[in-house]
């Protein structure tokens, strides 16, 4: 038998150091060393005994609902053999690829579609987000959902108990029943109704449970098709002397788990924490262990919040769900609400940006400030933006257009608290600074869009005609753009109720501030 050693491993990237170090050579985080007892047998008996209970129950019901048969002694018993890679396209194809993954949709689309359709079977899916922010509202609308298509779903809470699961079901359902249908009635225009159900249904079992091994015990139990899991965190195994949390116990226990789901086709949903700067918490070992990485975004202050996938086996990691926190919890946003619809008034230091997030367009406003700052050591500073992309475009305004802002602090923000990265967003920012400096801003109801260059070019951007028509669709009158190729003007002149202005320069595009 293997013997078990003392490592000191990092809390930041998971790495095994043999002494204590102030810094981790391999992530240089500081003070992230913890030290820990290593036990290499223990972890795969783990898993076995894990394989071995779960493979019990299927013997004795002949296959809980979510299990896909032959998992677990493909995986835990028997080693596995090398097989050709045709043998396993084959198989493959023959369940349709990725396209046919047995997979289970929520039917909360904005969630769906960032899972790629649905969650697939036998996957684990990790989430990430600040306190607070509504991850185990929105888990727990899943699991209503899941529930009431027919699913049985264990949601498992290492953070509330079930009364306090339960408070937050009857906010959720409040006025379900009759109350409940003249809602969904009330709501059948754009909004969905926050809950697909208006009242729990029967196979959603609530579980408030930290020990590993009894929520492995229940989940056998339940044989539910879905586990969630709320939060990863606060789930040990008694047999790791390690506190909850710790790098040690966050790694087992999340590998035990990703090993239940491989072997039992149960999908898990594991919630994480984040840290002070909106990493997971744990080590970035969690990340390569899960099949799909979602992150949950936005401001607690605001009422928008993105689910972004930031890795997904099954599927795209371009598309958002777009959800808005009520007093019953989330709502889904439909394409092309809850964005800033033309305004009035123009005003100074504010421009609208329809920026593309996988395949939907989203109008985004962009706020920019300009204040007295010392030279030398003005501040740059932006919320919901790429810093360089500010620092690149400040430079080219002072360059290309002959603004000193040298001596101004600069702050530039996207309201409503939608991230935005894209290239084409700078035009806006562009616009946005040019315009809270010289108080100016653009005419009523205009948009803008497009990639700033270096050398001071408004470059063209990907899906334009797309990104037209929804500003359009959204009541613009004016759209900001690059020179458009031939094609694409063909496509302006024939929508009818919006202008295009092209423009090839900063210059140019700061003339447009009136
Ligand atoms: P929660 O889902 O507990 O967040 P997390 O699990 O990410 O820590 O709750 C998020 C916040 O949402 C909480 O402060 C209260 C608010 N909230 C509503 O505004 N409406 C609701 O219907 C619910 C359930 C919560
Ligand atoms: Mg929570």
């Amino acid at each position: 038998m293997a013997k078990a050693r003392k490592v000191f491993l990092c809390r930041s990237c998971g790495n095994a150091q043999s002494r204590w170090l102030g810094k981790c050579p391999d992530c240089g985080a500081w003070d992230s060393l913890e030290e820990t007892t290593l036990d290499p047998a223990g972890e795969k008996d783990s898993q076995r005994g894990i394989a071995a209970a779960w493979g019990e129950v299927n013997a004795g019901t002949g296959g809980g609902e979510g299990a896909t048969g032959g998992g677990i002694s493909g995986m835990g018993a028997a080693p596995a053999a090398a097989m050709s890679l045709a043998q396993v396209d084959a198989a493959s194809a023959a369940s349709g690829g990725i396209a046919g993954l047995n997979r289970l949709p929520s039917g909360i689309h904005e969630l769906d579609r960032v899972l790629g359709g649905g969650l697939v079977v036998g996957s684990a899916v990790l989430i990430g987000g600040e306190p607070g922010i509504g991850k185990s509202t929105l888990l727990l609308q899943a699991a209503f959902a899941w529930g009431a298509a027919g699913k049985r779903v264990l949601y498992v809470s290492s953070e509330e108990s079930a009364q306090q699961i339960g408070m937050r079901a009857t906010r959720l359902t409040e006025g379900g029943g009759a109350g409940g249908e003249s809602e969904s009635a009330e709501n059948s225009g754009a909004t969905k109704a926050a809950l697909p159900a208006s009242r729990a249904p029967d196979n959603l079992f609530i579980l408030a449970e930290t020990n590993l091994a009894r929520i492995v015990e229940q989940a056998r139990k339940v044989a539910p098709a879905a586990i969630v899991i709320d939060s990863v965190q606060m789930i040990y195994k008694s047999d790791i002397p390690a506190a909850p949390g710790s790098v040690t116990q966050l790694r087992r226990c999340c590998a035990d788990l990703v090993y239940l789901a491989k072997a039992s086709g149960v999908a898990i949903v594991l919630v994480g924490h984040v840290t002070k700067d909106g990493q997971l918490a744990g080590p970035r070992l969690l990340e390569h262990l899960v099949d799909c990485v979602l992150s949950f975004e936005g401001d607690r202050y605001h009422s928008h919040r993105v689910v972004r996938a930031a890795k997904n086996r099954f599927g795209t990691t371009l598309e958002i769900g777009l959800f808005e926190m009520t007093q019953r919890g989330l709502r889904e946003v439909p394409e092309g609400g809850g964005v800033p619809a033309a305004s009035g008034e123009a005003r100074p230091g504010s421009v609208v940006c329809p920026v593309m997030t996988g395949t939907r367009c989203l109008l985004v406003e962009l706020q920019a400030l300009t204040a007295t700052g010392f030279l030398g050591a003005a501040k740059r500073k932006s919320s919901g933006l790429d810093t360089n992309r500010l620092a690149m475009v400040i430079a080219v305004l002072e360059q290309h257009a002959g603004l000193r802002l040298a001596d101004r602090d600069v702050f530039a923000s996207s309201v409503g608290g939608i991230k935005v990265a894209e290239p084409a967003s700078d035009l806006a920012l562009l616009l946005a600074i040019a315009g809270a400096h010289y108080r100016k801003g653009l005419s009523a109801g205009t948009a803008a869009v497009g990639e700033v260059g270096l050398g001071g070019e408004i470059r063209a951007v990907p899906q334009m005609e797309q990104r037209i028509r929804e500003a359009a669709r959204l009541g613009y009158k004016r759209v900001i753009v690059p020179p458009l190729h031939a094609n694409e003007r063909a496509m302006v002149r024939a929508l009818k109720d919006v202008e295009v202005a092209e423009v090839k320069t900063v210059g140019r595009a700061v003339e447009q501030l009136g």
